[in-house]
C-alpha cells in the first residue's frame, strides 16, 4: 500500500513545526521522554487492519481509552499535551501526540524520526484489549504487530527497544523498576542488558525475554546489541510506521 500525505496550508505548516519545537523543549524540562514515548506507543498501537479502526488519531483524549487496564498513568501525558492543542488549534491532537513520541525519542540521543502531519482526529476510541500484554510470548506479540497492526518481526524487535528509555512502576504494571542503568537516554543498552541476561536493580518482562528465545526475534536482538546503528535506522523506519498506521494510504 502506497501512501500520500495531504497538503497543508502554510499556516499549518508553520504550526506543525512550531508544536514541535515547543514539545522539544517541554519534555526536556519536564524530563518526561520515557511517558511520551510509552504515551505515544499506545496511542497507534490500537490499530486494526481489518476493521480499520484505532491507530494514531487522537482517541486517547477521551477518558474512556485513559481508563484501559494499559494504559495506566498515561492520563498525565493528555493533560500534559492538552495546553499545545489549546495555543495550536489547526494542529490535530494525533499529531501531537506522535510528535510527542518522536521528539521523546530525538531529545534524548535517538535517531531522527520522519514525521508527516495531517492526520484527522477520530472521535471513537478503539475496544480495550488491543494493547500488547506483558505476562505473553512471541504468540501474542505476533498477533498484536503482525496479524493486527500490519507490521513485521522486525518491527516488533526494533520497537521493543523503546523500553531503553524509562522504568517500569508497581502502582501501574506490578512490574518494578527500568531495563537499562541509564533509561534518560535513548541508545542500544535494552538489547545488551537483554542478553546480559537479569540483573540487580533492572527488570525484563516476559514479553521482552520472549525475543531472546524466538528464532526470528534473537539474530535482530544480537544484531542491534552490538551495532547501534543498525538499531537506530529500524527504529526510525519501525516507529515512522507505527505513526503512520491507517493515515494517508491509497
Ligand atoms: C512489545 C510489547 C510491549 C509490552 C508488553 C510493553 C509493556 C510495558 C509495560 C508493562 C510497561 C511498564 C508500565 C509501568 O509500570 O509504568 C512499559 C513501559 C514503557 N514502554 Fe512498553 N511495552 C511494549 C512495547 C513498547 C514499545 C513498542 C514502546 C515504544 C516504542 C514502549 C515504550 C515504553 C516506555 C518508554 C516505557 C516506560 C514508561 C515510563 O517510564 O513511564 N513499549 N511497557
Amino acid at each position: 500500500m502506497g501512501k500520500i500525505y495531504p497538503s497543508l496550508s502554510m499556516e499549518h505548516k508553520m504550526a506543525v513545526d512550531q508544536v514541535k519545537s515547543e514539545l522539544r523543549a517541554f519534555i526536556i524540562e519536564k524530563q518526561c521522554a520515557p511517558l511520551m514515548l510509552r504515551f505515544a506507543f499506545h496511542c497507534a498501537a490500537t490499530f486494526d487492519m481489518k476493521t480499520r479502526t484505532g491507530g494514531p488519531f487522537g482517541t486517547m483524549r477521551h477518558k474512556i481509552e485513559q481508563n484501559h487496564a494499559a494504559n495506566v498513568g498515561l492520563n498525565t501525558a493528555v493533560e500534559m499535551l492538552e495546553p499545545f492543542k489549546q495555543k495550536f488549534p489547526l494542529v490535530s491532537y494525533g499529531d501531537i501526540y506522535m510528535m510527542a513520541g518522536i521528539v521523546a525519542v530525538e531529545s534524548t540521543g535517538g535517531p531522527e524520526i520522519t514525521f508527516h502531519p495531517g492526520r484527522l482526529d477520530m472521535d471513537a476510541p478503539p475496544e480495550e484489549g488491543r494493547l500488547p500484554l506483558p505476562n505473553h510470548g512471541s504468540e501474542q506479540l505476533r498477533n498484536v504487530f503482525v496479524n493486527t497492526m500490519g507490521l513485521t518481526d522486525q518491527d516488533i524487535v526494533a520497537l521493543s527497544g523503546g523500553h531503553t528509555l524509562g522504568a517500569t512502576h508497581k502502582d501501574r504494571s506490578g512490574f518494578d523498576g527500568p531495563w537499562t542503568f541509564n533509561p534518560m537516554v535513548f541508545d542500544n543498552s535494552y538489547f545488551k542488558e537483554l542478553i546480559a541476561g537479569e540483573k540487580q536493580g533492572l527488570v525484563q518482562l516476559p514479553s521482552d525475554k520472549t525475543l531472546l528465545t524466538d528464532p526470528v526475534f534473537r539474530p535482530l536482538v544480537e544484531k542491534f546489541a552490538t551495532d547501534q546503528s543498525a538499531f537506530f535506522q529500524a527504529f526510525a523506519e519501525s516507529f515512522l510506521k507505527l505513526s503512520e498506521l491507517g493515515f494517508a494510504d491509497t
